[in-house]
């Protein structure tokens, strides 16, 4: 491997993965981290500081909103006047390539006194925004979309209503965009989920002094109970299920906190999957966060007969977090993810494929349509790079069928301008039988500049 990933970069294959690795801080905390230290009134303290370009548009974005954010030895400082101190940006907010950001952050300016322009770079103009207007629209903001409901979003500062809000698509982001606006409603506010998505806006809103509180169904104390309800109630009982029903309670103003982000899950993946695969492994990774709405893919691997040890030894602020200790898959079963747990490893399907590439037998990944809407199309662009390195794939609209193992060549990887097809395809290229070809590869630097480093130095 070169070390100066700005173009395109080569990757030379590797028997190896050993040694210790400390993962960037997670992004999606981070973004609200420094949304809610943003929110409070006060000097909010953030560490450690993340260096995802994604994240450094959040920054970018809340400090043209006159929100002060300066980077100290030991993290960020955030003095914020709070969310009704927040002065009108002269500019469009540009949230760069970062889906969170653009959905969070319209969430927190739909309830201001003064108008807003949200833009991103071109992927992030292609992706769905209709799905934070709908709700948004429905608390009483006023937001106009750009063709094809997509960003430059234009919102105009609106007092906000209370919302009761059945989530159509399982998406934290547009959770987390309507209990921000909820933060500025009159009236109730509550969310359900039909199924889990990551709840760190629920966990850190909690942490902040937010009254915000989630709650399973209940379930009737003898199963009978289930049963005679649903025949009386015909077969329509499914629909009135739900995972969590999430509601904001009377005190919503986020005081300001010291934040300890804990280590990416997501950024780990890549790492855990280059050891599984790599001939030989023996790979620890510390302080990395294990909130179990983030943590799927572990156990999707646990089915495909990968030993992990896993030890939490602290809480980073809510959240818990720990260390993974990982090696060599002896043998790597195929696997069926399906659509109840794709929200769990959503980030990581790219990488689960190029696993099941490498596993014996066909594995089957469905329920995954949302990946389509990701910064690139992510299931067309796993399909093409794996079938470019010689995996056997088929193209499914809400997934793979892939079938393994796979003698893996070495190729041009095109990651299509996709942070995670990059580092999935270069974890794939330590197994190939020649070097590969990563192009432009410093896209990697939107969630993780020193991931090239990183594997450089574990792969050695
Ligand atoms: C994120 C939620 C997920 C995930 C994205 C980050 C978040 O998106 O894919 O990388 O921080 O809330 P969706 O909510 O659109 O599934």
């Amino acid at each position: 491997m070169t070390s100066r990933p700005t173009t395109d970069l080569k990757i030379e294959p590797a028997a190896k993965l050993t040694g210790h690795y400390t993962p960037p801080p997670d992004k999606s905390i981070a973004h609200r981290a420094l949304i809610l230290a943003a929110l409070a009134s006060g000097r909010s303290m953030i560490s450690p500081i993340s260096r995802s370009a994604d994240v450094g548009s959040t920054v970018a974005c809340l400090r043209q909103l006159g929100v002060s954010i300066e980077a100290g030895k030991d993290g960020w400082v955030v003095d914020s006047p709070g969310a009704n101190g927040w002065t009108s940006p002269e500019r469009a907010l540009d949230c760069g390539n970062s889906g969170t950001t653009m959905r969070l952050l319209s969430g927190c300016l739909a309830g201001r006194s003064f108008d807003s322009t949200l833009i991103g770079d071109e992927s992030l103009s292609r992706r769905p925004m209709g799905r934070i207007a709908a709700p948004l629209r429905r608390m009483g903001a006023v937001i106009e979309l750009s063709a094809g409901d997509a960003a430059p979003i234009h919102i105009k500062g609106s007092h906000l209503r209370g919302i009761e809000y059945r989530l159509p698509v399982a998406s934290a982001q547009v959770k987390s965009a309507v209990l921000l606006a909820g933060l500025d409603a009159r009236g109730e506010v509550i969310v359900i989920e039909p199924e889990s998505t990551r709840d760190h806006t629920e966990r850190m809103l909690s942490h902040a002094g937010v009254d915000c509180h989630g709650e399973a169904p209940p379930r009737p104390a003898d199963p009978r109970e289930q049963l005679l309800s649903d025949a009386q109630n015909g077969i329509a009982t499914s629909a009135e299920t739900y995972h969590r029903r999430i509601t904001l309670g009377d005190k919503r103003n986020p005081r300001p906190i010291d934040w300890r982000l804990p280590g990416d899950f997501s950024a780990a993946a890549f790492f855990i999957a280059a050891a599984v695969g790599a001939r030989r492994a023996d790979l620890i990774i510390a302080g990395v966060g294990l909130n179990p709405t983030r943590t799927g893919f572990l156990k999707v691997l646990r089915r495909m007969g990968v030993e992990a040890e896993q030890s939490k030894d602290h809480s980073a602020t809510g959240e818990p977090a720990g260390q993974i200790r990982i090696g060599a898959a002896k043998s790597l079963k195929a696997v069926h993810v399906t659509a109840a747990e794709t929200p769990l490893l959503i980030d990581e399907l790219p990488i689960l494929a190029v696993l099941a590439a490498r596993a014996d037998g066909v594995s089957v990944i469905r329920g995954a349509a949302e990946l389509r809407h990701k910064e690139s199309d992510r299931i067309a662009a796993v399909t093409q790079n794996l079938r470019a390195m010689g995996a056997k794939v088929a193209e499914l609209e809400d997934g793979w069928a892939i079938e393994g193992p796979t003698t893996w060549h070495g190729a041009t990887i095109d990651p299509h301008g996709d942070h995670r097809i990059a580092m999935a395809f270069s974890v794939a290229a330590l197994w190939a039988d020649s070097p590969s070809i990563i192009q432009n590869a410093g896209v990697v630097g939107i969630s993780d500049p020193d991931f090239f480093a990183a594997l450089t130095a574990l792969a050695r």
